[in-house]
């Protein structure tokens, strides 16, 4: 398959350049920061999408001076970079500055050096704070901020002051809509972008392209030719050396409440009426709001909860640095999740992620049922293969699609037939990380891919009854249906979660 040169040229196909930003980065010295964003805003330097007045303003409680600062960056990225003066040239434009995130002097300080960045300017540049702190520092950054004045915008919004914030977005429904409204006492929700780095993907954003600028798959679209859905997220790596967040959020909370739900969220939601941020979140909201709550009283058919052991030269969960000796956290959680509306009534979804397990892989699998009456006999519908559309989201982002076909040579023989479409084999070297793309819109002002407070807040709606009920219950108690199921790094999770689609009749994906 081959994806021609783009014929449609309207205002959403053509990359729009910032107008002057300043980026303020609090948390700078972490992982992130060194890992993600700046070569995200490198790459956009690099692509004339950062525009030559912006500036970023590292900002962070451990001591150093600005060219250390750089220096530090510049060590993390240079192996990435192919020009080292463009590299150079780009922290030309960082700088770094410290200060305790509750000391009212930090926020006088960053006042003081952004009036001096903004001096002579016209027009004054737009202000993107990003958050890439420990999510428990926002209830003490944001505040502070607005009592400096520093997000405050004019009535006309402009320029703008957008906080940029990462997840977790609280840790159940009290705790965020709890910071939900210390966020919103200074903040409007205009101004929030909520980041769920999926959404920059390429292939998820291909999902709404796929379903809405299309004619052929609208139609099929539903309960009447989908048999189920599976959506999977699996990483071969640990938890790294985030034992001190992972300790306290599991799988459920890393990857269901936000990546997954809005990936299934984009692949079931109606049409929005126009393809703008509100409307699109409308849609997201209206489908998480559809779908069934889990009956706590028979959990562990619908949701299945593992942590991985030791096997081979891969350590346990619970022998990881940080990491209780008892811990209960799970690291997999496979689920089936129905949803009460017209389009998919009796249609499973059935969703997995985990850490440790047997591949990289994030895909979305849409299994069309099997024809209902065969003239290819003796081959009767029931033995026939259903077809299926592979949506996979990385690492070899793009699609495919299996089909029955005759297979060349004998009179009948029926093959499985696979079309198959990367996005590499277009992009090259050229693929752009998903930061580029969000941080790119948070700098536009574009909130579609990021995430609104109610949607937000229905996601917790759905998940919390579920981490009370696994709270409540003995999670190392084999006789409680709920228990925490064992399973070897490197494999597929544990075998119990087999049961959850071999009880309609269906079974995991192979990957
Ligand atoms: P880090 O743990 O590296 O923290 C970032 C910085 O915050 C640190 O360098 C430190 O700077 C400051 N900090 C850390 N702990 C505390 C504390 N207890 N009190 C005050 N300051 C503290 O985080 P990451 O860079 O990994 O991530 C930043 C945010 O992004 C987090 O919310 C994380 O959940 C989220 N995230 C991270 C991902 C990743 O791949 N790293 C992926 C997805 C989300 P200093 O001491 O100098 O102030
Ligand atoms: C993050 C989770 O949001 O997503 C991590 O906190 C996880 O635990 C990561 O590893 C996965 O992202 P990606 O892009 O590597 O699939």
């Amino acid at each position: 398959m081959t994806l021609n040169d783009s014929y449609w040229q309207g205002n959403y196909c053509v990359e729009i350049s910032p107008v002057p930003n300043i980026i303020i980065i609090f948390g700078a010295s972490g992982d992130l920061t060194a890992r993600k964003l700046m070569p995200a805003l490198f790459n956009l330097y690099r692509r004339k999408l950062f525009h030559d007045k912006s500036r970023i303003v590292g900002c962070a409680r451990t001591a150093m001076k600005t060219e250390e600062f750089r220096n530090r960056l510049r060590d993390k990225m240079s192996k990435d970079v192919e020009d080292p003066a463009e590299l150079d040239e780009f922290l030309s434009k960082v700088c770094y500055m410290h200060g305790g995130y509750q000391d009212q002097a930090t926020y006088s300080n960053l006042q003081h050096l952004l009036e001096k960045l903004e001096k002579d300017q016209s027009p004054v540049p737009n202000r993107t704070f990003y958050l890439a702190t420990p999510a428990s520092l926002y209830e003490e950054i944001v505040p502070m901020l607005g009592r400096q004045g520093l997000t405050e915008e004019c009535y006309a919004g402009e320029p703008w002051r957008h906080v940029v914030l990462e997840k977790p977005f609280g840790h159940d429904l009290k705790s965020a809509e709890m910071l939900d409204m210390l966020l919103h006492e200074t903040l409007s929700e205009r101004q929030i972008y909520r980041i769920d780095h999926y959404l920059g993907k390429e292939t998820v954003q291909n999902i709404m392209m796929l379903r809405f600028a299309n004619v052929i798959f609208e139609p099929v679209w539903n309960n009447r030719y989908i048999d189920n859905v599976q959506i999977t997220v699996a990483e071969d790596i640990g938890i790294e050396n985030r034992a001190g967040y992972y300790e306290k959020a599991g799988l459920l909370r890393d990857m269901f409440q936000n990546h997954m739900l809005e990936m299934l969220s984009l692949v079931a939601m109606e049409m929005p009426s126009t393809f703008e941020a509100n409307a699109v979140r409308d849609e997201k909201l209206k489908l998480i709001n559809s779908i069934r709550p889990f009956p706590i009283d028979q959990l562990s058919k619908y949701m299945i909860r593992g942590q991985y052991t030791a096997s081979d030269d891969k350590k346990a969960y619970r022998d990881e640095d940080g990491v209780r000796a008892d811990s209960t956290t799970e690291t997999f959680v496979g689920a089936k999740v129905m949803i009460d509306n017209w389009r998919w009534h009796g249609v499973p979804f059935y969703m997995r992620s985990g850490k440790r397990l047997g591949r990289k892989v994030s895909e979305i699998a849409i299994q069309f049922k099997t024809v209902p009456y065969s003239i290819f006999q003796p081959i009767s519908a029931r033995d026939m293969q259903p077809d299926i559309l592979v949506l996979t989201v990385q690492p070899d982002e793009g699609m495919s699609l299996g089909i029955q076909a005759k297979q060349p040579g004998p009179k009948l023989c029926m093959g499985n037939l696979t079309m198959d479409f990367k996005y590499n084999s277009i992009l090259g070297n050229e693929s752009h990380d998903a930061y580029e793309r969000l941080l790119l819109d948070a700098m536009l002002g574009d909130q579609t891919l990021f995430i609104r407070s109610d949607v937000i807040a229905a996601s917790w709606r759905l998940l919390t009854p579920v981490l009370e009920a696994w709270d409540g219950f003995d999670a190392n108690n084999l006789d409680c249906p709920c228990h925490l199921r064992n399973y070897s790094a490197g494999s597929w999770g544990p075998k119990d979660a087999d049961s959850i689609p071999k009880h309609d009749g269906f079974k995991w994906r192979k990957l």
